[in-house]
């Protein structure tokens, strides 16, 4: 079938966002359809009978594209040669909790998962942090790894954020979601995210020519911000298949060149564009060129608003970096 064969591994495969998404990768949605997938579902030792039955829904789904599917909880074997390492496992956060409460439950898991990528995985590996607060959870791995797999392998998602904000912004646009281009998130994947209407365009029109600014300031940005939330409400449990929906789109939009007249939103390992850290895990506009390597856009004019909203989340980056610096290895620059 595929000409050519990835390994991917998915980490917390028995939770509600890897169910979503393993279906999706095995059906060629992630990496094409002349791709052949070997997939990797790893997750603690107690959660491998239950992988079992998920192995079960993959091989009676008869996905042509799956060439190997198999569970583990061991890192030398569910993490090895790998191509990607989706790492979804954590702890999520419950209802009234903000992502960053989860930073001394889940940030030792990272360390564990940098370790292991360094260690085992394919030497072109790339890593999407999904377990939250994906943010400085990448910045966590990334330090562990230490200098075996450069800043470029590492992102963290806040693709949702970006098609939380295209969506709502459609609607109160009358527009279609595929006509928002360029609202893209800076920052943190948290309260203090800031989604970047100044810069974005509903069809050939500014968004800010489009809609009240009132409203992007103050409902569409809390909206954006609180959308996790909201759905943990609601729900009674944190989202899944949209946080599915946003790593298949962030790995995509990383694999093929970005259209001219748009960016993405990934969270990668700040050079110090637009002063925010060296080393921080933040999201910037990106764009992918044909040689299928990112880059962070330069030159995007931040005026007054959007210059305070970008440093408070980076602020936050910060204070997140500062409550781990004991699991950052020597790496980070404070
Ligand atoms: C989301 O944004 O839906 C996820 O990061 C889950 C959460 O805790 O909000």
């Amino acid at each position: 079938m595929g000409s050519r064969t990835v390994k991917v591994v998915v980490t917390g495969a028995t939770g509600q966002v890897a169910y979503a998404l393993l279906p999706r990768i095995a059906a060629g949605e992630m990496f094409g359809p002349e791709t052949d997938v070997d997939l990797r579902l790893a997750d603690i030792p107690q959660m491998v009978e239950k992988a079992k039955g998920t192995i079960m829904e993959l091989e009676d789904g008869a996905y042509p594209l799956l060439s190997r599917v198999s569970a583990g909880s061991d890192r030398a074997e569910t993490h090895r040669d790998v191509d990607w390492a989706l790492l979804v496992g954590s702890l999520p956060r419950g209802p009234g909790m903000e992502r960053g409460d989860l930073i001394r439950k889940n940030g030792p898991i990272f360390v564990e998962e940098g370790r292991a990528i360094a260690e085992h995985a394919g030497k072109n590996v790339r890593v999407v942090v999904v377990g939250n607060p994906c943010n400085t959870n990448c910045l966590i791995a990334r330090s562990a790894a230490g200098s075996a797999v450069p800043d470029d392998r590492w992102t963290a998602l806040t693709r949702l954020d970006q098609n939380r904000a295209r969506s709502l912004v459609a609607a109160k646009a009358g527009a279609r979601v595929r006509d928002v281009k360029k609202l893209v998130i800076w920052g943190n994947h948290s309260a203090t995210l800031y989604p970047d209407f100044t810069n974005g365009y509903v069809g050939a029109k500014k968004i800010t020519d489009t809609v009240d600014r009132t409203w992007l300031e103050s409902e569409f940005l809390t909206a954006v911000q609180q959308r996790g939330a909201a759905v943990i409400a609601a729900r009674g449990a944190s989202s899944a298949f949209s946080a599915a929906q946003g790593v298949v789109d962030h790995v995509r939009s990383l694999m093929s060149p970005t259209a001219a007249d748009d960016w993405a939103s990934v969270a990668v390992v700040s050079d110090g564009s637009y002063d925010v850290p060296q080393g921080l895990v933040s999201s910037f506009p990106i764009r992918v060129a044909g040689d299928g390597w990112w880059e962070i856009v330069q030159g995007v004019q931040l005026d007054a608003f959007a210059n305070a909203k970008v440093r408070a989340t980076v602020a936050e980056l910060e204070k997140e970096r500062d409550l781990v610096q004991d699991l950052i290895a020597g790496k980070t620059a404070a």
